[in-house]
């Protein structure tokens, strides 16, 4: 790799970030934050020794094969590698990189905010208020659900949902976990959560479910139409993780039903695409792929691309390499 590898950024990031690789790299920034049009990257591919993509980006085997043979190194901008084939890469000897920790506690936090909103009805409170509905305080008008002393379901307990469960204990909630290993019993302790080996059994217990793990092919609609009905009728269902890990369509049919109490959603199975039923139900918070927008987030995320790509090119492996084994 040249000493001033050529980076190519799919998406505008922030200004230091994007000042910092201009120094470092031969960089082509993306200055009017248009996503790229499939022809568009192939032909920036051509010539690249690094791509800095985002999830906007689709890196399959198709696009892998159109590159140039100087491309060596993928260092996407965000934690998630689903829309990249890792599989692909490696077989074109194409070294992978995330930014992983540096947006665990805004994704918690924002997690935390919809834990909280959903079963409160706060948006539905702003709602009453901005259109002037507010005709005075009554004991029975508008009551949700209390969240203290409630279970708390975390499906998926890397860092994020960690992150999750140490920001739910205070508020009272019992933490409950499904992962495909146990976690450390000190963290276990430290948590005070309950390990469920059966995804099922933990569904049929839980208060409150908290999607907060990666989509992988093994947990893509996780959540299917057969596993959300094991949900209890007062059940909410939070995601800030991948929409694909839930049967969108299913859920929808079971919120409009009634079939279970209400969702906190930060992402969705075909973005930028909602299902509009789904958005428009007053039990839905529904943000726009929010968990990680933070400004601090978000340069950090850039801080880790450029050290993923500076030690790269310096000869070392850098400290964020994507592993298929991991996944
Ligand atoms: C990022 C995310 O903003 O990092 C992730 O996996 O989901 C987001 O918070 C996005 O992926 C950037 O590519």
């Amino acid at each position: 790799m040249p000493n001033r590898p050529r980076v190519v950024v799919t998406r505008k990031l922030p200004a230091p970030v994007e000042a910092r690789m201009a120094e470092l790299f031969d960089t082509a920034l993306n200055a009017d934050d248009r996503p790229l049009k499939r022809e568009e990257l192939s032909a920036l591919l051509r010539e690249a020794d690094v791509l800095v993509p985002t999830i906007t980006d689709k890196i399959d085997g198709g696009l892998l094969a159109q590159a140039g043979p100087r491309l060596r190194l993928i260092a996407n901008f965000g934690a998630g590698v689903d829309h990249i084939d890792i599989a692909a890469c490696t077989s074109r000897g194409i070294t992978v990189t995330n930014t992983p920790g540096v947006l665990t506690d805004d994704t918690a936090d924002m997690t935390m905010a919809l834990i909280l909103a959903v079963p409160r009805r706060l948006a539905e409170g702003t709602r009453v208020m901005r259109e002037g509905k507010f005709k005075g305080w009554s004991p029975t008008w508008m009551t949700g659900h209390r969240i203290t002393g409630k279970r708390l379901g975390i499906i998926g307990m890397g860092r994020i949902g960690q992150a999750v469960a140490r920001r739910a204990k205070p508020f009272g909630l019992e933490i409950h976990y499904h992962n495909r290993k146990r976690v450390h019993p000190a963290i276990e302790q430290e948590l005070g959560a309950t390990y469920w080996e059966s995804l099922d059994q933990m569904l049929a217990r839980a208060d409150i479910v908290s999607v907060n793990c990666p989509h992988t092919p093994a947990t893509y609609h996780l959540l299917s139409a057969r596993r959300l009905k094991m949900l209890q009728r007062h059940a909410y269902v939070v995601n800030t993780a991948r929409g694909e890990v839930i049967d969108e369509n299913a859920l929808t049919r079971m919120l409009e039903a009634g079939e279970i109490a209400g969702a906190g959603l930060d992402v969705y199975e075909n973005e930028p695409a909602v299902n509009p039923k789904l958005v428009a139900l007053d039990n839905v918070v529904a943000l726009p792929h929010l968990g990680s927008g933070t400004i601090e987030a978000r340069t950090e995320m850039g801080e880790k691309v450029i050290i993923n790509i500076k030690t790269f090119s310096d000869g070392h492996r850098p400290p964020d390499r994507v592993i298929a084994a991991m996944l």
